[in-house]
């Protein structure tokens, strides 16, 4: 998604986030991407459509991709939990890895693998959200 996609989508979605900052509509822009990857990949694997595992995977992997950088991170991360930094970075980093296997995987109609690295995602994006929200 370009920067202009995001800021019209964000512009969007402030109606329904009236009190979050710019950088909050943005990162929940992204979120919701991600989790509508996941929610492909998770139809794809129940539908058995190779095509639909493969259209969610890319879509996460390239969202993930704007946590990979630490400023971000710092960004989006709630005023007492920013020395967190590190361990949200590595959530993201797990994201990177996990898609990366899946591909893989999918490559080699291996799909139980395949699965297995779809729950690491889903791992990974519980465990950031366990840090910034004091689960
Ligand atoms: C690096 C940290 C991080 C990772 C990794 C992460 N999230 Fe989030 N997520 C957040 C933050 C910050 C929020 C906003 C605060 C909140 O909802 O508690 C959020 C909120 C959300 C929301 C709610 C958005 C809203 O508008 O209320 C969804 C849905 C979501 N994330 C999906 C995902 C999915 C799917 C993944 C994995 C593919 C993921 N997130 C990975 C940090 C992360």
């Amino acid at each position: 998604m370009t920067k202009f996609t995001k800021i019209i989508l964000a512009s969007l979605l402030s109606i329904s986030l009236a009190h979050a900052t710019e950088n909050e509509k943005v990162n929940a822009v992204i979120m919701l991407n991600m989790e509508s990857g996941l929610a492909s990949i998770q139809k794809g694997f129940l539908y058995n459509s190779i095509d639909l595992i493969k259209e969610g995977v890319n879509k996460v992997q390239q969202e993930n991709i704007t946590y990979h950088d630490r400023k971000v991170i710092k960004s989006i991360l709630p005023e007492n939990r920013k020395q967190m930094e590190n361990l949200a970075l590595i959530t993201s980093r797990r994201i990177e890895n996990a898609t990366e296997e899946m591909k893989s995987y999918l490559a080699f109609h291996q799909m139980k693998k395949a699965h297995n690295a779809f729950l690491d995602i889903v791992n990974a994006c519980t465990d950031c959200h366990t840090l910034i929200r004091g689960w």
